[in-house]
């Protein structure tokens, strides 16, 4: 909080308190001239309806006195005035870190457990495949979705077509260090308009999508510098991620349009990597559940 801020708050907080404090004090005090206890204020609606002059109840008084006695306390306790850090040293993120720690302690031994066993054995263990499900959905699902079925520009992980590779071990570096696909923009490469549509069309082909035959035919010979990443077949090199145009199955969606796209504006999707925020222990067990999906 820079220092405008820190003041701007402490002044604040105090000057509402004061405010409080001086309001309930010119309430309950009596002024000159004004109708002594009990008798009518001279208020009086619908024929027979008066005000009395009655001051406010002692038990609803003191319920103020002590709701700011409360909150003064409890601001010299805790931080809440600007950069103060309170009495107590408490702090939302201190009490996150002190969770976190405790959680790790508890639970530990048991990932350090897991850890030992291979991918390909804890796959038949239920309880590690589901500790590995509870994890996915706490630190995965927001991005490749709660059934692992992905979504366009987060591949799925439960099917066997994979863009870098569905071994135990290309699962596991996947998500310990992160991958990040990256397809530059290729339209320059390939020359005018007609050509990204006659490419497009001949990608469709590869998976036999619907296409027109005479583009694709036109589109075979500009796919070389296409090949270079996705093979002169087109089926994908899972060293650099790049994806399969062969089988049906696709990342940013099947469409020409879609197609058309990436060629024009190239692809780049990025999976964040786990190690330092997870651990490896975490991440082992991550990697067995995903395994298990496509098995
Ligand atoms: C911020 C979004 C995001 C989060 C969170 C995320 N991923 Fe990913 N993940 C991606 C993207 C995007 C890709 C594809 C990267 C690419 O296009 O090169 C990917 C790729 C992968 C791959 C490689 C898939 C393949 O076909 O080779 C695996 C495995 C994976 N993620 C597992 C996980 C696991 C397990 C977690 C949870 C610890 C996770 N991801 C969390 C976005 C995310
Ligand atoms: C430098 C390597 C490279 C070149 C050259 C390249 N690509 Fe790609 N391409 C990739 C990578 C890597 C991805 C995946 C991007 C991602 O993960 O976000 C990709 C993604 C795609 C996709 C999306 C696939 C899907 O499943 O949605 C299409 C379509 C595509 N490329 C077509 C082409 C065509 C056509 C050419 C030639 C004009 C081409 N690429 C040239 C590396 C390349």
């Amino acid at each position: 909080m820079n220092s405008f801020l820190h003041w701007f708050v402490i002044v604040v907080s105090i000057g509402s308190f004061l405010g409080c404090i001086w309001l309930i004090w010119w309430a309950s005090k009596k002024t000159e001239g004004e109708s002594t206890e009990g008798e009518v204020t001279g208020h009086v609606w619908d024929g027979d309806l008066a005000e009395l002059n009655n001051p406010m109840p002692r038990w609803w008084l003191y319920m103020f006195y002590f709701s700011i006695a409360f909150g003064l306390i409890y601001m010299v306790l805790y931080p809440s005035l600007g950069n103060y850090k309170g009495l107590l040293g408490w702090s939302s993120d201190g009490q996150y870190q002190e969770e976190i720690a405790a959680a790790n302690k508890s639970y530990g031994p048991l990932y350090a457990g897991y850890a030992k066993m291979p991918v390909s054995q804890l796959v038949s263990n239920n309880k590690a495949v589901a500790t590995g499900r509870r994890l996915f959905l706490n630190y995965c699902a927001q991005c490749h979705g709660s059934d692992a079925g992905g979504a366009p520009g987060f591949p799925s992980l439960k099917d066997s077509s994979w863009l870098y590779g569905g071994t135990p071990e290309a699962i596991k570096a996947s998500i310990l260090d992160g991958r990040n696909g990256s397809m530059p923009p290729m339209a320059a490469a390939l020359g005018t308009d007609a050509d990204v549509d006659n490419v497009a069309n001949y990608v469709m082909s590869l998976s036999g999508a619907p296409h027109d035959a005479g583009k694709a035919s036109l589109g075979k010979a500009k796919f070389a510098v296409c090949g270079g990443c996705h093979g002169m077949d087109g089926s994908g090199n899972q060293a650099i991620g790049a994806p399969d145009l062969t089988d049906a199955n696709w990342l940013y969606g099947g469409s020409l349009g879609a197609i058309k796209k990436a060629i024009q504006n190239g692809r780049s999707g990025k999976m964040p990597a786990h190690r330092d925020f997870l651990g490896e222990d975490k991440v082992h067990l991550l990697a067995a559940y995903v395994y298990s999906l496509s098995q």
